[in-house]
């Protein structure tokens, strides 16, 4: 087994659930996991428990609660009763509790809500801080796939998460990447306190990928694939500590792992956010 790699983790978005892909990445190094209470349709507490309850307790255990099922499909609810509830379940279903339970996608209800927005928010994140006082989990954070709509509303009452959970990477445009940055000064989260998602945008097959040469924003990258590079890349769009990736391959976290050496040519990252924002003064929108 590897040494360990905090800086990776194992996403389970479009995961098959299999054994093999947990011990693959214990053997990779990569030793925190995340899931949410609505994948696998609902039901990937449970197939983690039966498949590999034993190896359980070797992950950091990340998990988000915001989406239920309805009778027309699958909801979202800020309600802090229901928030609790899942949590309550998610520990019951994993057969312990997760390290870290993430707010998901806040902004699927808030703009729905309009301006009372920012009251559901602190609710829903005092639900949260509820959840961690009683034991149910070790710490929460917000996962947001658009943070554009929390950026006004987080102001200093609502509280604190320990981990901020954006997008990351190439596919992300520069207003997410600007609404992430701002989030992440707001909050103010700590060393460690902000985690990357979707690399890759769902799939590295994407024709995007043949394209373009992440390799040029890389200073030494020349010996990595241009997967590789792509995902190192992701730790500096915008600037995050841990990276959320998915595969059902377990020799591609291995790969993923050894990219993580390569360093970042943070000029040329630079260069391109000016770019994306003079593209963005040209837009209306
Ligand atoms: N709102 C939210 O909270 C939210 C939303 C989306 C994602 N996430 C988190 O982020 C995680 C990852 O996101 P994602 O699943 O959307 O997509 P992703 O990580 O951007 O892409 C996953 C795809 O990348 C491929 N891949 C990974 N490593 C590779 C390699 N070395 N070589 C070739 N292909 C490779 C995988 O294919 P193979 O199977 O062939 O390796 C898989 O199809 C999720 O599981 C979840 O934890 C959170």
């Amino acid at each position: 087994m590897r040494g360990a790699h905090p800086r990776v983790v194992l996403g389970l978005h479009r995961s098959r659930h299999e054994r093999r892909l947990l011990t693959g990445a214990l053997n990779a190094g990569v030793t925190s996991l995340d899931t949410a209470f609505n994948y696998f349709g609902f039901r990937s507490h449970q197939v983690l428990a039966q498949i590999a309850g034993d190896l359980l307790p070797k992950f950091a255990v990340s998990t988000k609660v915001g989406y239920f099922p309805g009778p027309k499909g699958t909801t979202h609810s800020l309600n802090p009763v229901r928030l609790l509830g899942a949590v309550e379940q998610t520990a019951r279903d994993l057969g312990r509790e997760p390290e870290l339970v993430f707010l998901h996608n806040p902004e699927q209800s808030l703009l729905a809500a309009g301006p009372p927005g920012r009251d559901m928010l602190t609710t829903a994140c005092a639900a949260m801080t509820e959840a961690v006082k009683k034991g149910l989990c070790g710490a929460w954070g917000v996962a947001t796939w658009d943070p554009r709509p929390l950026v006004d509303l987080i102001g200093t009452t609502v509280p604190r998460p320990a981990v901020l959970m954006v997008r990351a990477g190439l596919l992300v445009g520069g207003r997410a990447l600007d609404a992430a940055d701002a989030l992440t000064a707001t909050w103010g989260t700590d060393d460690g306190g902000v985690w990357g998602m979707s690399p890759f945008g769902g799939s590295a097959r994407d024709p995007l990928w043949t394209a373009f040469d992440p390799r040029v924003f890389l200073r030494e990258g020349s010996g990595l694939s241009r997967v590789q590079a792509a995902f190192r890349l992701a730790y500096a769009l915008p600037s995050v500590d841990a990276v959320a990736v998915g595969t059902d391959e377990p020799a591609h976290l291995g790969e993923l792992v050894g990219a993580l050496a390569a360093e970042v040519d943070e000029s040329a990252v630079d260069g391109y956010r000016c770019l994306l924002r003079e593209r963005m003064r040209g837009q209306s929108d």
